[in-house]
C-alpha cells in the first residue's frame, strides 16, 4: 500500500513540481493549492504526511495545519517556507509541524525530512499505545479490562471507526470486548474473525458503505481463539502500519487471555476471599480514620492558639500520615474508577442502546425479551460516556445474565426536572438474589457465575459514585432485580470530576 502525502501551496508551479518528484518517489500524491480542498480531502482520506506552505491567502499554513490536527491529530506536518528564518521555523514546530523545509528543495533534504516524518508517526502512536496496553496487562490481568484497552488502543492507533474482540466459546464467536461506534452489521465482523482464525493470519474484508474490515488471530497456545477484528471508515484504506500494529493488539489480547486463565483457576478460592477481606478492611478503616483526622486538626489549632509551635507541628504531621493513609483506603474502595472523568454533553438513549446492542450479541437468547421504555424528556447530560458504557453493559449483562432461562429485561428511562437528574431503570425478569448476594454484589471479586470476575459491580458502583449519582438495587429471589441509577445532568459545582474534558 502506497503512503498518502498531502501537499497545499498555492503556487501551482510549486505544487506541480512537488507532486511529480513525490510520485517519482512512490507516494500517492493528492495535491492543491486550495486550502479548502485540502479540508474536505481529509475527512475522507487518512493522510500519512502534509507538506503546507506557510504562507498562504487567506488560511496560512500554521493555521491550515491546526484544522488539519483537529482532525486527524497525529497527522505529521512538514512547514515549507521560502523565507526559511529560525523563528518561523521554532513557531511551526512549537504549534505542532514536525519540522519544516525550505524552498527551492534539497533533494535529500525532501526525501529525509518526509521519511523522518513517516517514521516518526508510526513511532510515536505504537509508543504510546504499546505502554498503555503495557500497563494494563502488567497491573490488571482482568480479561475484561485487557481486551478493553485492546480494543480503545487498535481504534485509536489505526485511527479506524471501531474494534471488536471476538473470542470463542462453546463453538460461538462471542463479542468480548468493543471500542469506537457500534457496527452496522455484526456478522460482516464475526466472518471476517471467523476467516482469520480459520488462516491463522489477518485478513481484510470490504465492509459496509465502502468501508474495510481487517481481522487478526487471537492465537493462545495451540490455536486461534478469537480474533481483534477494526472497520474503518468508508472510503479509508488501512495502511501497512495499519495490519502491523493490529497483528501486535492481537498478540498482547492473547497473551492477556492466557494469563487470565492463569488466575481465573486462583480466583476462584483465594483471591476471591483476598478481595473481600480488602474491600471490607478499608470499609471498616474510612470512618475511624476521619475521626483521627478530626481530632488532630483539632489539637493543631488548639497548640497552635496556645503558642506551642513544635506541639502543632507534630500535630500537623499526624493530620498529613492519616490524609495518606485515607488515600490508600480510597484506591482499594475505588478499584477500577477512573482517575478522572472527562465529561461531555452526552445523550443517554443512543449510549444504552449500544449496550444493549452490545451485551445482546454477547449474551444472546431467543427467549429473552428487551423492551425499551425512553422518556422523549431525558435531556443530554454531562457525562463520561466511555466509564458510564462500562457500568451500564455490566449492569444489562448482568440481568440477561440472570434470565439463562428466558424472561424481560426492561430498560426504562425518566428525567426529574425536581432534582434535575435522569434515572436509568434496568429490570429483569430473572433469578433474584439472594439475602447473602445482595450483601456481598460490590465486593471485589464476588461472583455466583462459572466465568464471571466479580468485578462488575464494583467497576458500575465506583463510576457511577464519581458522577455524583445514585446505585440502587431491589432484588426478590425467583421474581427478578431492578437497578435504578440516577444520573445528575450537572456536575455538582465543588465536584472535583466535575470539569468539562
Ligand atoms: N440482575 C441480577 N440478577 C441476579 N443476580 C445478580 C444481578 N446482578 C448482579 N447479580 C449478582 O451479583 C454478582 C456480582 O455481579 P458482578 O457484576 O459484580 O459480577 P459478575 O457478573 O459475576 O462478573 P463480571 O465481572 O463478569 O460482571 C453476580 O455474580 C450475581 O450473583
Ligand atoms: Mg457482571
Amino acid at each position: 500500500m502506497k503512503r498518502k502525502i498531502l501537499v497545499v501551496d498555492d503556487d501551482a508551479a510549486i505544487v506541480e513540481v512537488l507532486e511529480m518528484r513525490l510520485v517519482t518517489m512512490g507516494f500517492d500524491v493528492t495535491a492543491t493549492n486550495d486550502p479548502d480542498v485540502a479540508m474536505a480531502v481529509v475527512d475522507g482520506t487518512r493522510f500519512d504526511v502534509a507538506l503546507l506552505d506557510l504562507r498562504m491567502e487567506p488560511t496560512d499554513g500554521i493555521a491550515l495545519m491546526e484544522a488539519l490536527h483537529a482532525r486527524q491529530p497525529r497527522l505529521p506536518v512538514l512547514i515549507m517556507t521560502a523565507h526559511g528564518t529560525i523563528e518561523t521555523a521554532v513557531n511551526a514546530v512549537q504549534r505542532g509541524a514536525f519540522d519544516y523545509l525550505t524552498k527551492p528543495f534539497l533533494r535529500d533534504e525532501l526525501r529525509s525530512k518526509i521519511f523522518r516524518a513517516l517514521a516518526s508517526r508510526r513511532w510515536a502512536r505504537d509508543r504510546e499505545r504499546l505502554l498503555a496496553v503495557g500497563q494494563t496487562l502488567a497491573s490488571s490481568g482482568i480479561m475484561a479490562r485487557v481486551l478493553d484497552t485492546v480494543a480503545q488502543g487498535a481504534v485509536e492507533t489505526t485511527e479506524a471507526e471501531r474494534c471488536v474482540v471476538f473470542q470463542q466459546d462453546h463453538g460461538r464467536l462471542v463479542p468480548m470486548a468493543s471500542a469506537g461506534s457500534m457496527p452496522p452489521s455484526w456478522p460482516a465482523l464475526e466472518s471476517a474473525a471467523r476467516a482469520a482464525m480459520a488462516k491463522g493470519l489477518p485478513v481484510t474484508f470490504p465492509g459496509s458503505g465502502g468501508a474495510t474490515i481487517v481481522a487478526a488471530p487471537l492465537v493462545v497456545q495451540r490455536g486461534p481463539t478469537g480474533a481483534v477484528v477494526i472497520e474503518t471508515a468508508p472510503g479509508v484504506e488501512p495502511t501497512e502500519d495499519d495490519l502491523d500494529l493490529l497483528a501486535l493488539f492481537s498478540s498482547q489480547a492473547a497473551v492477556a487471555v492466557r494469563n487470565t486463565h492463569e488466575l481465573e483457576r486462583l480466583r476462584s478460592g483465594a483471591l476471591a476471599a483476598l478481595g473481600r477481606m480488602a474491600t471490607e478492611v478499608a470499609h471498616e478503616l474510612k470512618n475511624p480514620l476521619a475521626g483521627l483526622r478530626l481530632y488532630a486538626r483539632h489539637l493543631e489549632a488548639r497548640l497552635g492558639k496556645n503558642g506551642d509551635a513544635d506541639g502543632a507541628g507534630l500535630a500537623q504531621k499526624i493530620t498529613s500520615t492519616v490524609d495518606h493513609l485515607a488515600s490508600v483506603v480510597q484506591e482499594i474502595t475505588a478499584f477500577g474508577r477512573p482517575p478522572e472523568l472527562h465529561r461531555v454533553s452526552t445523550a443517554l438513549h443512543p449510549l444504552l442502546d449500544e449496550c444493549l446492542a452490545f451485551a445482546q450479541a454477547r449474551c444472546d437468547n431467543p427467549a429473552i425479551e428487551v423492551v425499551r421504555a425512553y422518556a422523549a424528556a431525558c435531556p443530554a447530560a454531562m457525562l463520561d460516556a466511555r466509564e458510564l458504557r462500562k457500568a451500564f453493559l455490566n449492569l444489562v449483562l448482568n440481568g440477561l445474565e440472570a434470565m439463562s432461562a428466558g424472561g424481560r429485561l426492561t430498560v426504562t428511562t425518566g428525567y426529574s426536572a425536581d432534582t434535575h437528574t435522569v434515572s436509568v431503570v434496568i429490570e429483569d425478569t430473572g433469578a433474584g438474589m439472594s439475602e447473602e448476594t445482595l450483601s456481598r454484589m460490590y465486593d471485589l471479586f464476588f461472583t455466583t457465575k462459572p466465568h464471571g470476575t466479580g468485578l462488575g459491580m464494583a467497576l458500575a458502583r465506583s463510576v457511577i459514585d464519581l458522577h455524583g449519582g445514585e446505585l440502587a438495587i431491589s432484588s426478590t429471589v425467583g421474581k427478578g432485580t431492578r437497578v435504578t441509577v440516577r444520573l445528575p445532568v450537572e456536575p455538582a459545582p465543588a465536584d472535583p470530576g466535575g470539569a468539562p474534558a
